[in-house]
């Protein structure tokens, strides 16, 4: 009954909030400047691509040619599937970590205290939902990240125990490495997606 009485008192404001917000959005089609959470929906759509077309080049590469023929697609395909969407979309798309792989993977200073932060909210809340976001406008620029951590399927790259083979073509094409020893769950690195400055 209690939960009723509110319910059926809400629905005003409800109707209310709902004209407000079809008025804003008259607003800004007639500003023609897309809303900056607009951005962030558009940088998680952006990740979700890089990250589902890197996973099936990886997976497929890996069903081929087993571990040694994936780094090569991991080195290839990467930057340009990478390359492609940032062209695509207008926005500087990339994968970063503070143990890179790639010199190209080595964070900005503001990428790096926002991997800072990631790792201490999964350290807080060890068995954390995988989402972890970091999004920010301040008028002209949008940049967002998204927390990348190791699954199963990755380990045989940047795990603790690399296959012989594996540590060998890694330690000739990335004489610097410094991505292996993780664990399962581990904070790898983050996807960043940073929108070019409004006029
Ligand atoms: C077949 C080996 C292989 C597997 C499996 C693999 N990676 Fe990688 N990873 C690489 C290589 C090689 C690079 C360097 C790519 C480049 O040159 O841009 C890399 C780079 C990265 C980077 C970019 C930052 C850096 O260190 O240069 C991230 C992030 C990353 N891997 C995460 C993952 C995750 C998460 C998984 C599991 C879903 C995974 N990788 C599986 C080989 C692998």
């Amino acid at each position: 009954m209690m939960f009723h009485l509110k319910f059926r008192s809400c629905l005003p404001i409800k109707r209310i909030l709902t004209s407000f917000a079809l008025l804003l959005a008259t607003v800004s089609v007639v500003d023609a400047e897309p809303a900056s959470d607009d951005r962030q929906a558009s940088s998680r759509l952006l990740v979700g691509q890089y990250a589902g077309e890197l996973k099936s080049a990886l997976l497929a590469a890996m069903e081929q040619g087993g571990p040694a023929k994936a780094i090569e697609v991991c080195r290839d395909e990467a930057p340009r599937i990478a390359s492609r969407l940032s062209r695509q979309s207008g926005a500087r798309i990339s994968r970063v970590s503070r143990q890179h792989r790639n010199p190209a993977g080595m964070p900005e200073p503001w990428q790096r205290e926002v991997l800072e932060q990631f790792s201490q909210q999964l350290q807080q809340q060890s068995s954390a939902q995988n989402g972890l976001e970091f999004f920010q406008a301040d008028g002209r620029t949008e940049r967002y990240m998204k927390a990348i951590r190791i699954a199963p399927l990755c380990l045989s790259c940047h795990g603790a125990d690399l296959a012989p083979e594996i540590r060998a073509q890694l330690q000739q094409d990335y004489p610097y490495d410094q991505a292996s020893g993780y664990q399962l769950g581990d904070l790898r690195g983050a996807f960043s997606v940073v929108w070019e400055p409004r006029p």
